[in-house]
């Protein structure tokens, strides 16, 4: 890579930011459409977040992709907003222009990793209320599911519920039978010791189990062993970085391009 007078600059706003995967294949993405432009971390304590979005603003930094904990703060300090974003109340992407924009790719990488796991059946079960969980409820809704939601903090569903038009559960094994698709948007299962968030052993091979967290957790190892289809959280993290992208740029890129150097990492 040459970094010319021309360069332009993209980046990910988090805290912690270490750990992100965006720079790796949004870099690759870059080369592959070959456009003179490099994307690297910014990390971002919450009390410094105004500073940072105006600072990148003033800097002519392009575009932004904005992770823990700044997704909903960061709607403050937008000019604008498209409709999704409005609804869903938090924004994973933000984009530069002679106005800061801000998109939520969340809930359009969710939909299309779940449309390729060919899920059977249109009940689903959401288990957490936090932020991610929000733009997956939005897109299970737009999607037309039937959408039960289960959190530990019940008050926290019940108050997502009346935005979202889905069911509270007070347990989630009350309604394993009536759903094909489980959907973990909490951070549970981070840890390989984290205590299980219902009964696992009640899962069957009529269920689809889908966490966001880009590993193999409990959840999805449990899933494995009953034979029912478990997808971790990399594809929506793929797809969600190559929406930005085309927000950025107008161009797609292959999912490939974003998977290989991510995969490569992994081995
Ligand atoms: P994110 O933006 O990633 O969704 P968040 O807004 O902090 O992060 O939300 C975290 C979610 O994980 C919440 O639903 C939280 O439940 P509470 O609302 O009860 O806090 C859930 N969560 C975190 N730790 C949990 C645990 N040990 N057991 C069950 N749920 C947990």
């Amino acid at each position: 890579m040459t970094i010319s007078g021309k360069t332009e600059v993209y980046g990910i706003l988090g805290y912690p930011v270490k750990h992100s995967l965006s720079p790796i294949f949004q870099n690759s993405a870059f080369e592959y459409l070959g456009i003179d432009a490099v994307y690297i971390p910014f990390e971002v304590r919450p009390e410094d977040l105004k500073h940072a979005i105006y600072g990148l603003s003033a800097l002519s930094v392009r575009g932004v992709n904005v992770t823990l904990p700044h997704k909903e703060k960061v709607l403050e300090y937008v000019d604008r907003m498209d409709e999704h974003t409005a609804v869903i109340g938090s924004a994973n992407t933000l984009k530069f222009t002679n106005v800061i924009e801000a998109y939520n790719t969340d809930w359009t990488g969710f939909l299309k990793a779940l449309n390729e796991a060919k899920v059977e059946g249109k009940a689903v079960l959401v288990l957490g209320a936090g932020g991610t969980s929000k733009a997956i409820l939005y897109a299970l809704k737009r999607a037309e599911y039937d959408v039960y939601l289960w959190n530990r903090t019940y008050e926290k569903a019940v108050e997502l519920s009346k935005k979202f038009q889905v069911q509270v559960v007070k347990k989630p094994e009350d309604v394993l039978k009536r759903i094909s698709l489980i959907v973990n948007t909490t951070s549970v299962g981070l840890q390989s010791d984290d205590p299980p968030l219902f009964d696992y052993s009640q899962l069957d091979q009529g269920h689809t189990v889908f966490d966001v967290i880009y590993k193999e957790t409990p959840l999805l190892r449990r899933a494995q062993e009953v034979g029912a289809k478990a997808i971790d959280g990399l594809s929506m993290l793929l797809y969600q970085g190559i929406e930005s992208l085309k927000i950025w740029t107008g161009f797609d890129v292959p999912f490939e391009v974003v998977k290989n150097p991510v995969v490569n990492l992994r081995r």
